[in-house]
């Protein structure tokens, strides 16, 4: 049975990839999930899977070297999936510091833990044996020109700290690679969106706030574009990279899937309106009269856009699921989670969002 260590598996991301992986290889793998629950992990987006008996949970952090090579000496670990970060852009433009820690030296930690664990006396490692670091294709920068598109080779150029730090972390495994053969690949992903996913990022958060009468800030014109691919189709690309992949490679994932951000925001407004029955009260208030125009991100990039050619041709990936349908399912998903979302955003998330958004005008 194989064994994979996921960390940040409490995020969205992660979650999502757990349920997609027991779903696809049900009792045939075992999954260990460390995550140290920060406030962007919720044990809920688990509930269906925690009782597994191939199923475990660690509460860590992946700085904490101890902790993680216990992990290592108590487990024969096949697969690390490397999803667990410090994940929003405005959060990293408040406070740089915890995106350092997180996500560079956390990525070091389970580098060399991963590394002490499986490297053999003559320097090379076991057939199986498998690193993912899942990143972003923040790393790029921002694209000006509209024929342009991120490709593998595209020159990293990342302008927030989040985006460096992610940076920092490609390159560190990128180094051990180089270094000492470590067995590993990079995924860069764009934009995704679907279940479980924290309202601080623009599609639920506009969900959320339409469905609570509340304004819809949207960031600068609301012409920042970026690449959405459904979350599933992510988790989908990095099994198959895993699997099919080419060692020591780095893969793009994303969608063509270009939209302006105040076009996702009218799309929500309009699937919302059809989605919500003429009885319903917050029906009345879901409109465009909601949107409103507030200060900007600072240096805000403008454009991301994947060109995922090349898991296509060498490995056969392509999403499965266009927005149009995307949005639907994940729209109908917030609504049939109303809890969830109420026990996400209960206690410190209103405090974050005064914060972020009282002084935007
Ligand atoms: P998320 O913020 O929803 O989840 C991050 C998870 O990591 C949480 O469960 C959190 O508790 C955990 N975590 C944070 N710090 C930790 C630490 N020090 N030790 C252990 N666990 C810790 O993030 P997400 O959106 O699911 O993103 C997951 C990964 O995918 C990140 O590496 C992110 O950079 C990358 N990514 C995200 C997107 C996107 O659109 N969300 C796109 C491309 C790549
Ligand atoms: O491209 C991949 C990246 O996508 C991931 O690496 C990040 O972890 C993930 O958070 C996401 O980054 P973005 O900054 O693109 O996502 P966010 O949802 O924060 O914002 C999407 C766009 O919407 C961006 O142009 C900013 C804008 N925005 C966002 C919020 C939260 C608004 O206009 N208003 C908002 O309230």
């Amino acid at each position: 049975m194989r064994t994979y260590l996921v960390t940040g598996g409490a995020g969205f991301i992660g979650s999502n990839y757990i349920h997609y992986m027991f779903k696809k290889y049900g009792d045939s793998i075992r999954i260990i999930n460390v995550d140290k629950l920060t406030y962007a992990g919720n044990l809920e987006n688990l509930r269906d899977v925690e009782n597994l008996p191939n199923y475990s949970f660690v509460r860590a952090d992946i700085c904490d070297s101890e902790a993680i090579v216990n992990i290592f000496e108590e487990n024969d670990i096949d697969r690390v999936v490397h999803f667990a970060a410090e994940s929003h852009v405005d959060r990293s433009i408040k406070d740089p510091g915890v995106f350092v820690r997180t996500n560079v030296l956390g990525t070091l930690t389970m580098l060399n833990a991963a590394r002490n664990a499986w490297e053999l006396p003559d320097g090379t490692y076991p057939e199986d044996k498998k690193f993912l670091h899942v990143s972003t294709d923040e790393v790029y920068g921002s694209l000006s020109n509209p024929e342009d598109y991120f490709y593998e080779t595209t020159p990293y150029d990342p302008h927030s700290p989040y985006s460096a730090s992610k940076a920092s972390s490609d390159f560190m495994v990128k180094a051990f690679m180089d270094t000492y053969h470590f067995p590993a690949n990079i995924t860069n992903c764009s934009n995704n969106y679907g279940p479980y996913q924290f309202p601080e990022k623009l599609i639920p958060l506009m969900i959320n706030n339409a469905l609570h009468g509340k304004a819809l800030p949207v960031y600068g014109d609301g012409k920042n574009i970026r690449d959405w691919l459904y979350v599933e189709d992510h988790c989908k690309g990095i099994d198959m990279v895993q699997e099919k992949g080419r060692l020591f490679e780095t893969y793009n994932i994303g969608g063509h899937n270009e939209r302006e951000n105040i076009q996702i925001v009218k799309t929500i407004i309009a699937q919302l309106r059809e989605a919500l029955s003429d009885e319903d009260p917050r029906k009345a208030a879901v409109s465009e009269d909601l949107i409103k125009y507030v200060e900007d991100r600072k240096g805000h990039d403008r454009r991301y856009a994947i060109a995922p050619d090349k898991i296509k041709a060498e490995i056969g990936w392509y999403p499965e699921t266009c927005f149009e349908e995307g949005i639907k399912k994940t729209i109908r998903w917030y609504f049939d989670h109303e809890e969830w979302m109420a026990h996400v955003t209960s206690g410190d998330y209103q405090k974050y969002y005064e914060d972020m958004y009282a002084n935007r005008g």
